[in-house]
This record gives structure tokens, sequence and C-alpha cells, in this order.
């Protein structure tokens, strides 16, 4: 059933459409979290961002999973009509992107939280808060143009 042509209409596997579904609407979740933090509920703010990460974390190993056991882009670039080189490049791109905000997003919620509860958290927060919303942002869209460059 995960590996059935999905609900989105395109010949994509039904978990990347549920994973493309999923990154389209995280900037969102990220944005709906930093509105707490312009409310000064912060309490809401940091819970959301756990709760958001830990989504996240999941779907990330759910779509890991699903491409190894599929055959992942190997299998996906043969039906596209984009060049083989330009995907891989493209989707290398991607990756060092993808991982390189993950982590730092990581790093950046428990930090920010340590430093929170210690009465201490940088001035710098909602400057880099913002950065890490424009790396989340790109990941997404780099994501789903890529969604695009295989199955539309
Ligand atoms: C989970 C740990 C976090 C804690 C404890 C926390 C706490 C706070 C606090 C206390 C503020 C107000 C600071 C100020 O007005 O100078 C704030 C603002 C902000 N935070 Fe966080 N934060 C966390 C994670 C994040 C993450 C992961 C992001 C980005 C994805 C983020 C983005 C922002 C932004 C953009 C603002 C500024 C909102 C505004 O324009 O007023 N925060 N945060």
């Amino acid at each position: 059933m995960f590996f059935e042509p999905g609900f989105l209409g395109t010949a994509a596997p039904l978990y990347l459409d549920l994973a493309t579904c999923y990154f389209f609407i995280l900037p969102f979740l990220i944005l709906y979290s930093i509105s707490y933090a312009i409310k000064k509920q912060y309490k809401k703010h940091f819970i959301s961002q756990f709760i958001i990460i830990a989504i996240t974390l999941v779907v990330v190993v759910i779509f890991e999973l699903g491409l190894r056991l599929d055959g992942g882009f190997g299998k996906y670039s043969q039906d596209s009509s984009y060049d083989y080189v330009f995907l891989l490049i493209y989707l290398l791109a991607h990756i060092v992107l993808a991982v390189l905000t993950l982590s730092y997003w990581t790093y950046f919620v428990f930090t920010s939280y340590k430093a929170y509860k210690a009465g201490d958290l940088e001035k710098k927060h909602k400057q880099k808060g913002r950065y890490v919303f424009l790396l989340i942002l790109l990941t997404s869209l780099t994501g789903l143009s890529f969604y695009v460059l295989l199955f539309i």
C-alpha cells in the first residue's frame, strides 16, 4: 500500500505523497510556532517547536526507509524526462541543505530551550530563528520542486 501510487494523481508512491504534503505544510507550522513568540506565549512557542521537530524526524525516517525499500532515486529518475546528471546534482544539493538544516534546527531548539530555562536566551535568538525559518523554507521548496521534477 505504501508503495502503490499515492493520492496526488502522479506516479509517486503513497509514502512520497505523504512526505511531500508534510514538507509543504512544514514552513506554515514553523510560522505558527513563531506567532506564539510574537504574542509572547513562549511556552507554546517552544513546546510547538519540540512537537514539530519530533514529527519531522518521524517523517524523515519513514521517508528514508521508503526510499531504501522502494529503489529510491535510481528507480524514480528513470521515468523522469530530465537529464540524470542534472537530477543527481540537484538531489545532492538538496541533501546537503536538508542535512545542514535539520542538524542546525535540532541544535538550535535544544540550545535555545536550555538557555531560556537558565534565563540566558541570547539577543540574537530572534534573528537566528528567522534564518532557521528561511533554511527550513528553502529545504521544503527544493524538496517539493524535486518531486515535481521526478513525477510531474
Ligand atoms: C525550543 C526552544 C526555543 C525557545 C525556548 C524559544 C524562546 C523564544 C523567546 C523567549 C523568544 C522572545 C525573544 C525576544 O523577543 O527577543 C523567541 C522569539 C523568537 N523565536 Fe524562539 N525559542 C525556541 C526555538 C525557536 C526556533 C527553533 C525558532 C525557529 C525555527 C524560533 C524562532 C523565533 C523567532 C523568529 C522569534 C522572534 C519572534 C518575534 O518576531 O517577536 N525559536 N523565542
